[in-house]
């Protein structure tokens, strides 16, 4: 999604810009911009379609300098990606605005700018709220004014920033529905769609929240106002992850890196959260005991990879807490009417906690009556977490990767912590706790051994390389695990992929087997495993190409048309967990052999901040 960047500093901003559009690659994106006041008022812009890497020829040839500025990478929404629709717009040839978000009642703003005199160039939402500044400031000669007396008429959701060149040491930032922070440095102030964008130049940040405006100027000087235009103090804090997040190290990509860092990051996530024999009740809070004895049916949602692991976590709830679920997507339930039980507890799931969907579902869900709302989150200080009664951090640090990898694992071992805090005040057998807590102990080494099978597993993704469709297959909650394993093969592969589950496969999807449709199968040692080897001789029957993934205890032979990898045995509870990971491996190699954009797969963004 888009990214935003800005600068007031001691030093020229080009390259802090550059760096920060660098550093939000990872979101997704199509072109790429930037506006830099230089120190005699005038505003310079440079704009390019595709990477970065396009913007930074551009500026090699042309350099901008200055004090001030904003930078954007655009994911079109409105308009194709073209150099006209890239950011920053103007207006006139003296303000600049970068936005992220969709404004929804651009068509109705556009036709009175274009009355009162404005002439649009682009395509974009975005070139409204230019013109509509503009137009403010021509009265007030002041652009914090103007920003806020423009914003006023806008609707939909937005971050967004302005320069203007008769305020050259001045970047305005707000923010509704869309994410943006202010980097707190010294004498010198940035912002950003992400502390990610930053880290070269702060550690120390500040959460705007919804409906906040900030003024950065020079000298470092931040004042944020809220809806009302009050100064208010908001908090700084120090990110605590590092800069290593930010480059690849020894990998070849973000997202195989991501996977490697699965055993330390599962070990984070469970870190002071397990007690002897129990989990922690506390980690999800202090009120959480009183709170989850209240609990009498769960209601999660979430989007993409981190509905599969609500999927998994229902089986687990159920079976373990005894306790109904319900898991959907966001952009379903926030538009249906839902029925909500007595002692509900409503849950999302979001690695970046900035979903328009699932931060709307959760908004939406306020008013229904809900015992409370628990989320399970990996980005502290984000709108899910300051805006949720509850909440567990998932630990995994930032993911770069658009692909979603260690923040779904992360979110399954966060959701097994829930399912047993719950047990806990539902009855769940102690022997069956302590036997659980001692398996997620065991678990970041298992996962280690898993790991350690890529090059079988690398060796498995020559069959894929030619192939249009896959099949995933599963049973229990290991059919989300399809799922997720189907979503990482399309996301980066651009391998056409559906999951069923097992028992399915003759109700349909049998007759699209045949010997171009590879057939994944994740077999566990688990209740259902009979069951499971039925239905792959159904596949076997009709020519299918089959790839298994088996625990080390299951009979399951190697024989022309099946190949089968074995992983160490797993307590069958954490099973999803594990098998996970060769799917993630399986589509690595598979997107590698193919020569894709691994960790920018076209068309998608990381964070989905519009809805
Ligand atoms: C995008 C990302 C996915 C992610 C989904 C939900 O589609 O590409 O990887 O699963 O958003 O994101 P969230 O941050 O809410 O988990």
């Amino acid at each position: 999604m888009c990214g935003i960047v800005g600068a007031v500093a001691q030093r020229n901003v080009e390259g802090i810009l550059l760096e920060g559009l660098k550093r939000l690659e990872y979101r997704g994106y199509d072109s790429a911009g930037m506006a830099v006041l230089s120190g005699d008022g005038r505003l310079q812009r440079s704009r390019a379609v595709g990477k970065v890497a396009a913007l930074e020829a551009c500026l090699a040839a042309e350099p901008m300098t200055g004090h001030c500025g904003i930078a954007h990478t655009r994911w079109a929404t409105h308009g194709r990606p073209t150099e006209d629709n890239a950011h920053p717009h103007l207006s006139g040839e003296r303000l600049a605005v970068v936005h992220n978000g969709i404004i929804e009642n651009h068509e109705v703003l556009r036709e009175e700018l274009v009355a009162a005199g404005y002439r649009f160039t682009s395509q974009t939402d975005t070139e409204v709220v230019a013109h509509l500044i503009d137009r403010d400031y021509r009265h007030s000669q002041d652009l914090l004014s103007a920003v806020q007396s423009s914003l006023a008429r806008l609707e939909g959701a937005y971050a967004l920033a302005v320069v203007h060149a008769d305020e050259p040491d001045v970047v305005i930032g707000a923010r509704q529905g869309s994410p943006l922070v202010v980097g707190v440095g010294i004498d010198e102030a940035f912002i950003g769609s992400d502390p990610l964008a930053l880290l070269q130049v702060t550690d120390r940040f500040i959460y705007l929240q919804e409906g906040d405006l900030v003024r950065l100027a020079d000298g470092g000087r931040i004042d944020v106002y809220d809806t009302s235009g009050r100064t208010v103090e908001r908090e700084v804090d120090t990110f605590e992850h590092g800069d290593g997040a930010a480059s690849k190290g020894e990998y070849r990509h973000f997202m195989l890196k991501e996977i490697h860092e699965q055993p330390a990051v599962i070990a984070a996530a469970l870190e002071g959260r397990l007690g002897d024999s129990a989990v922690l009740v506390e980690s999800f809070g202090p009120e959480a005991r009183a709170l989850f004895e209240r609990v009498q049916q769960i209601h999660i949602v979430a989007c993409g990879t981190s509905y599969h692991a609500g999927l998994v976590a229902r089986y687990w709830l159920e079976r373990y807490a005894g306790v109904p679920v319900q898991v959907e997507v966001a952009s379903e339930y926030r538009y249906r009417q839902v029925v909500v039980p007595e002692g509900t507890l409503f849950v999302t799931l979001s690695q970046s906690g900035e979903t328009a969907d699932t931060l709307a579902a959760l908004r939406f869900a306020r008013e229904k009556g809900y015992l409370a709302s628990l989320a399970i989150c990996n980005v502290p200080g984000s709108s899910l977490v300051r805006e949720s009664d509850l909440t567990l951090m998932t630990q995994a640090g930032p993911e770069i990767g658009v692909a979603s990898t260690k923040a779904f694992t992360t979110q399954l071992a966060a959701l097994m912590l829930l399912t047993l805090a719950l047990g806990r005040s539902h009855g769940l057998d102690e022997a069956i706790q302590s036997e659980l807590v001692n398996a997620l102990r065991g678990l970041p080494r298992l996962v280690e051994r898993v790991l350690a099978l890529d090059e079988g597993i690398e060796a498995l993704s020559t069959g894929f390389a030619e192939k249009h469709h896959a099949l995933f297959l599963g049973r229990g909650a290991h059919f989300p695990i399809a799922l997720e394993g189907a979503l990482k093969l399309k996301e980066i592969s651009y391998i056409h992929a559906e999951a069923y589950p097992a028992g399915e496969l003759k109700h349909g999807p049998l007759a699209l087997v045949d010997s171009e449709m590879p057939v994944i199968a994740v077999a566990p040692n688990d209740e259902l495993l009979d069951k499971l080897k039925s239905n792959l001789q159904e596949v076997r029957a009709r020519g299918g190409e089959l790839y298994v993934f088996a625990d080390e205890q299951v009979s399951l032979a190697e024989e022309p048309g099946i190949r089968v990898l074995h992983l160490p045995h797993v307590h069958e509870a954490l099973a999803p967990l594990l098998y996970t990971l060769p799917l993630q491996l399986l589509s690595y190699h598979v997107a590698v052999l193919k020569g894709t954009d691994v960790d920018q797969p076209r068309n998608l963004a990381k964070s989905v901040t519009v809805e």
